[in-house]
């Protein structure tokens, strides 16, 4: 059956167990310079409406190591810039590649190219959800402190693809996420696509939300495709902005993520994500991994470790 990755939820908590556990396998066999090329001869096309510069080396170096190979596009200077229904793009890119990974704007872009697709199809990030990174951060807080099974996750400034992406994975997960953002910036939980509200919760202060949570995480207060309200963002964004006060309410042992790329002195201070419990680099080391694991997933399915 062909499956895509363009939310969150389109993985059952059994699937994630068992992709999180394929992605140690696949680490652990990298780390030690072990070849493994189940992907041979498979291609990756990668169409990205946005920059990158992780999700692009992530997913092409992932797919050189699998044995296969990847094809960048961006918008530019393919068809897809120039009015190309995207529906056509699916029904032509798919009869040539074997998967695609997509970075575009409206969650409805990817859902309608898949929708044409015969082949599985990967949310590189789009406004609303940026499954792939949610997958490298739950690795990375299992392997530096275990399950996140009724672990708290402290939301703190934008409700953007990435907090609506966590939001989901509470879910899924079971776990909570105590979210504080500026008013005007709430969650709206449709658009996050979630089932309920017994996941999350709100706060009006982010060192409410930030007190006995195992993890702490933020992202860029003005993310890709919002730059216009840029200056006004950095205005109501500025008590939003994680430093070590907050860390000192979370648990001891938190740890701290962002997705990156960071500004240092907005978001977070440099003091907090260059200190000790940031775990950043881990983190975005694991988008390989993870993805190197979702992509074996959607295309031969579960396997023996
Ligand atoms: N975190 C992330 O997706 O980074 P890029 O925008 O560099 O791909
Ligand atoms: N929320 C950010 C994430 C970048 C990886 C954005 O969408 O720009």
């Amino acid at each position: 059956m062909l499956r895509h990755f363009l939310q969150f939820k389109d993985l059952s908590r059994d699937e994630l167990l068992y992709l999180f556990e394929r992605t140690r396998v696949i680490k652990t066999r990298f780390k030690r310079y072990q070849p493994y090329h189940p992907l041979t001869d498979r291609t990756l096309a990668m169409i990205f409406e946005k920059s990158s510069t992780r999700t692009r080396l992530s997913f092409e170096a992932g797919m050189h190591q699998l044995g296969g190979s990847a094809i960048y596009l961006n918008t530019r200077d393919t068809q897809l810039g120039r009015g190309e229904p995207v529906e056509d793009a699916g029904e032509v890119i798919s009869r040539m590649v074997d998967i695609v990974m997509i970075r575009t704007f409206e969650q409805d872009i990817i859902e309608r190219f898949a929708a044409h697709s015969r082949v599985p199809v990967i949310n590189g990030l789009t406004n609303e959800y940026h499954p792939c990174q949610i997958l490298a951060d739950i690795f990375t807080f299992i392997e530096q402190r275990g399950s996140m099974k009724g672990k708290t996750v402290a939301w703190i400034g934008d409700s953007n693809n990435m907090c609506n992406t966590w939001l989901q994975a509470a879910e899924v997960l079971d776990f909570n996420v105590h979210v504080s953002t500026p008013p005007g910036y709430e969650v709206e939980p449709e658009r996050a696509g979630l089932y309920g509200t017994d996941h999350f919760e709100s706060f009006a202060d982010p060192m409410d939300a930030c007190r006995g949570a195992d993890l702490v995480t933020t992202d860029v207060w003005t993310s890709m495709g919002w730059e216009a309200e840029n200056d006004e963002r950095l205005k109501d964004f500025a008590d939003w902005q994680v430093d070590a006060e907050m860390m000192g309410v979370a648990k001891p042992d938190a740890v701290f993520m962002h997705c990156l790329p960071a500004h240092r002195g907005e978001e977070v201070t440099a003091e907090v994500i260059d200190g000790p419990q940031s775990v950043v680099w881990d983190e975005a080391e694991n988008r390989l991994h993870v993805q190197k694991a979702l992509m074996e997933f959607l295309l031969l399915g579960k396997l023996e470790s």
